[in-house]
């Protein structure tokens, strides 16, 4: 089933002006979609992320102490390595999204870093982290090849020798199995829907709810990049894939389905 509507002659996001239509096609930041983005996914299984990109660490890799996770969002995943006690520091480029996840932090009594911070110029001193990790297709916000190896080559660079690098790349399964093609929510007073396109090899969201009586919309675009394209991005970025692990059916849920795990080290 294909679960994406494929639509010729779309815009294109990468040919606008960044202002023109205020939908920041070429940064990916979230907005006011923040807290409605937490409602939706806090109820994932991402203990069970977590353990995937915890589990079988490539043969050489350094034990892990300190986590770094890149584009956190709303710090879920964050909050889980904190459970188990990692050191854990979280960035994204959203303040919106970092205002979420500081108050769920806050809220849980339990400590992690958080920051806001760009993919493309990541702001941390060479391995200063044992373990990266890239979650629920963020790096597929950058839209140009080239940003996504400056992003990569920024965790290897803070990953270090015997660093892992743990990355969810938007994959062709979870686009034909996972993304459903029109999402509808009508739940606890939040009536919310998404309409996913594809324009070649651009993803369109578009994201519209009404919640506590206020109406928003918002797009975000998003870039396929196929396995090859990964792995040579990842080869150019210093990082030598170890394992590309399945999230499902590892995770029985339907969050993971078609999702994949690319296990690198730097
Ligand atoms: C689909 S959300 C995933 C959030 C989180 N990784 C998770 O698993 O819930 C995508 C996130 O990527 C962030 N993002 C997009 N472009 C970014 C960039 N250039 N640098 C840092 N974060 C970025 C967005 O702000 C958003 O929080």
């Amino acid at each position: 089933m294909a679960a994406v509507n494929s639509e010729a002659g779309g815009s294109d996001p990468r040919a606008l002006p960044a202002a023109s239509s205020g939908r920041e096609p070429h940064t990916g930041a979230y907005h006011r979609y923040a807290g409605i983005y937490d409602r939706l996914w806090s109820r994932a299984p991402y203990h069970r992320f977590v353990d995937l990109c915890v589990e079988d660490l490539p043969a050489g890799a350094r034990p892990v102490r300190r986590v770094l996770v890149a584009a956190c969002g709303t710090a879920s995943a964050a909050l889980e390595f904190a459970r188990r006690r990692y050191r854990v520091t979280g960035f994204d480029l959203s303040a919106a999204m970092l205002a979420v996840a500081s108050g769920k932090c806050r809220a849980s009594g339990l400590r992690v870093g958080l920051i806001r911070a760009d993919l493309r110029a990541v702001p941390f001193a060479d391995g200063s982290a044992d373990l990266i990790v890239v979650l629920n297709t963020s790096i597929n916000y950058l839209l140009e090849p080239t940003e996504v190896v400056e992003a990569l080559s920024h965790l290897a660079r803070v990953a270090g020798p015997g660093g892992t690098v743990v990355v969810e790349p938007l994959s062709s399964r979870y686009l034909h199995a996972g993304v459903e093609a029109n999402r509808h929510v009508d739940a606890d007073g939040l009536r919310f829907d998404a309409a996913y396109t594809l324009h070649g090899d651009l993803l369109a969201e578009r994201l519209h709810w009404l919640a506590g009586g206020e109406e928003a919309t918002e797009t975000y675009w998003q870039r396929f990049y196929g396995d090859d394209d990964l792995a040579r991005m990842f080869s150019r970025a210093g990082l030598t894939v170890a394992a590309r692990r399945s999230m499902y059916p590892a995770i029985p849920a339907a969050p993971a389905r078609g999702r994949v795990l690319w296990v690198a080290t730097a």
